[in-house]
């Protein structure tokens, strides 16, 4: 078998045109997703990761320019051709959104819209494509899947129509799921139910999945694998169990420890000084450097690149050393 992982994310870089000239918005993001493995993206608004899962569809805005590679399976996805770009998104990869209502046609049905998915995009034979339909929205958890067909989006709830997304994604049996903030919109216990089928669907199929969340603490608990992105650079990447505390980058520290838990109750809640950045507000040496406790003379002047740090890797001049008892635990 490969060692390769079936996503692999390198020094991507994301120009986009703004105000009339191109300005970067993603920097560096480096990620790797092996078959079958769940890696979280998290990060805060507009630290670019929405950017960095179009970039893995090669559907990003008009105008925009990109640096590094994104390999699928070892090929690269900035150099399809627009042919071959629309086979890999009908077969290899989907995408399951935050708003799924802005990503279906309100005036058509439910089941039109699924089997359609089939039937247009992958040679389905209708009848097939229908008998298969009805059987995933069983598997998502829509039980009454005759009557939903027959209804529109308006006529059913947040939490069922991002089932029915979910379904649209399986039927295509691709082999990576994308899933960019996919419960953010719903109310808590649609989100676990949400995250439970996603999980379900996974684990049946040996799906790999790109988790995008501004939340760590679902991330750790969903993923493999965390990555962290400040200001369009991925500043760490760690095994989910080492987040919780034992993170080597400042800021995935500061995220965590500016998040309430059950167990802070009373105590004061710390925030990270300062604002998130965007891509293109980043000044020279580290992007995190006017925010980090850590910061020295030489983060101001050199923008640290991503080192392996135990069993991750972290973009920063001074990460935090895991203590001799840590590493022991993680040898
Ligand atoms: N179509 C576009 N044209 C110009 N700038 C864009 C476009 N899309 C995104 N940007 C900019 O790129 C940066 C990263 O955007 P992105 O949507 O990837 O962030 P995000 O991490 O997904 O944020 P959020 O958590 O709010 O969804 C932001 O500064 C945003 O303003
Ligand atoms: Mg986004």
């Amino acid at each position: 078998m490969s060692t390769e992982p079936l996503l692999r994310i390198d020094a991507l870089g994301i120009d986009l045109p703004l105000d009339g000239e191109l300005r970067t918005v993603v920097h560096r993001v480096d990620l790797g997703i092996p078959e079958g493995a769940a890696v979280a993206l998290v990060g805060e608004s507009g630290s670019g990761k929405s950017l960095t899962a179009r970039s893995v569809l090669g559907l990003l805005p008009p105008g925009a320019r990109v640096h590094g590679e994104v390999l699928f399976a070892g090929e690269s996805v900035p150099r399809m051709r627009p042919e071959r770009l629309r086979a890999f998104r009908a077969t290899d990869v989907a995408m399951v959104f935050q708003d799924p209502r802005a990503h279906i046609n309100p005036a058509r049905g439910i089941g039109d819209f699924l089997i359609e998915g089939l039937t247009t995009a992958r040679g389905v034979p209708a009848a097939e494509a229908s008998r298969k339909v009805t059987a995933i929205l069983r598997e998502v958890g829509i039980p009454d899947a005759e009557r939903r067909m027959r209804q529109r989006p308006h006529e059913l709830s947040g939490g069922l129509l991002q089932r029915v997304m979910i379904a649209a994604a399986l039927a295509a049996e691709p082999r990576l799921l994308l899933a960019d903030e996919p419960t953010t919109a719903l109310d808590v216990t649609t989100q676990e139910e949400v995250m439970a089928i996603i999980g379900e669907a996974r684990a049946a199929r040996g799906l790999a999945l790109l988790f995008i969340t501004h939340d760590l603490e679902l991330a750790a608990a969903v993923c493999d694998r965390v990555a962290v992105m400040y200001a369009g650079t991925t500043v760490e990447e760690l095994p989910a169990d080492r987040l919780r505390g034992r993170a080597s980058h400042p800021y995935t520290r500061a995220l965590l420890a500016s998040r309430p838990s059950v167990s802070d109750i009373g105590a004061q809640l710390r925030s990270i000084p300062g604002r998130p950045l965007s891509g293109f507000e980043v000044p020279g040496g580290c992007a995190f450097g006017d925010r980090c406790p850590r910061a020295r003379d030489l983060c101001r002047t050199d923008r640290p690149e991503p080192a392996s740090v135990e069993d991750g890797t972290a973009a920063c001049h001074f990460p935090h050393p895991l203590t001799l008892e840590e590493t022991g635990r993680h040898a």
